[in-house]
């Protein structure tokens, strides 16, 4: 089974990959491998192709291989004959071919992996194509979430506020559909030049006022400036942090007592959060990253049906 997108996956999908994902953190929220699950890769090499930068997918995804009992095999465009000039549909398939049971594929045009996924006979997840899908790291955003909130609230009903720059981001795509599936309401929030052209149609309500999106959020999402998928000067760097950057006073003043604040990473300190609120006890980030391990097992499990 391919993870191409969280885009037209059902509920039950969706929760089948979290409650999955449960069996991989203890009760005191450490990552934990039951021994029933140690060799459930075992004698199998995961290909980890990542032909863009990561570090938090990249790391947990090979984490998760080793954790089942797998042989991650990386590959990069730099370090392969992509640089020569082979495809990614040849590359993937000489792999099969040497009997790799699966692919883990990122990259910076959104078609690539859904052609290899068409082209190649073993599951094929998507570690974040472009400005498309990045549904591992919704999956992790709704697992983490979902049990910073318990017990007394679950993720229906519950209010997040994806807040930065939506446009660029494959994060948020794939979030709006996880968390609404989830019965979620979803706010998206930023600058006009960041926001989605309004015929997405996503089931979201747009803000374009930072103080009156935090209010009543249980969450905030905070996404960084992806600049590299936009022409230079199209952001004003210093009314950008003005206006939507998130200190102190922004959380004691805007935010509701309650509410996390959440962020896929690479955090771009001083820009979307301050140092004091990227690390205080209400930010989930490092509890995001930890969880992606466990998410991770859960969808390479089921991905490649061993289960
Ligand atoms: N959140 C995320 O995708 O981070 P990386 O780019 O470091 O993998």
């Amino acid at each position: 089974m391919n993870l191409l997108g969280i885009e037209g996956a059902s509920t039950q999908d969706i929760l089948s990959f979290l409650d999955l994902a449960e069996e991989f953190v203890d009760e005191s929220g450490r990552l934990s491998t039951p021994s029933r699950f140690g060799d459930a890769l075992k004698g199998e090499s995961i290909g980890l192709l990542f032909f863009e930068p990561s570090t938090r997918t990249r790391a947990s995804f090979e984490l998760a291989v080793t954790r089942l009992g797998g042989y991650p095999l990386h590959l990069s465009s730099e370090s392969s004959s992509i640089k020569k000039g082979e495809t990614e549909v040849d590359t993937c398939q000489n792999l099969q071919a040497m009997g790799v049971a699966g692919f883990v594929l990122r990259h910076k045009h959104r078609d690539v992996v859904g052609t290899v996924g068409d082209s190649v006979e073993v599951p094929v997840i998507n570690a974040g194509n472009g400005t498309g899908e990045h549904p591992t790291q919704a999956l992790l955003d709704a697992f983490t979430l979902r049990r910073a909130l318990a017990p007394q609230r679950t993720l229906d009903g519950a209010v997040v506020t994806i807040m930065g720059d939506i446009r660029h981001s494959r994060v948020a795509c794939s979030n709006v559909h996880c968390l609404t599936a989830l019965g979620a309401k979803v706010r998206i929030a930023g600058p006009p030049e960041l926001l989605p052209p309004d015929d997405l149609n996503w089931p979201v309500e747009r803000y374009e006022d930072r103080a009156a999106a935090l209010r009543g959020a249980d969450a905030v999402m905070v996404l960084r400036i992806q600049a590299e998928r936009m022409p230079a000067n199209v952001v004003d760097v210093h009314a950008f942090i003005r206006r939507w950057s998130i200190d102190a006073d922004v959380v004691a003043d805007e935010m509701e007592d309650h509410a996390f604040i959440m962020h896929p990473g690479p955090v771009i300190r001083g820009i979307e959060l301050t140092d004091e609120v990227a690390d205080s006890d209400r930010s989930l980030i490092l509890h995001q990253t930890r969880n992606g391990v466990a998410v991770r097992q859960a969808v390479l499990l089921r991905c490649l049906g061993r289960l």
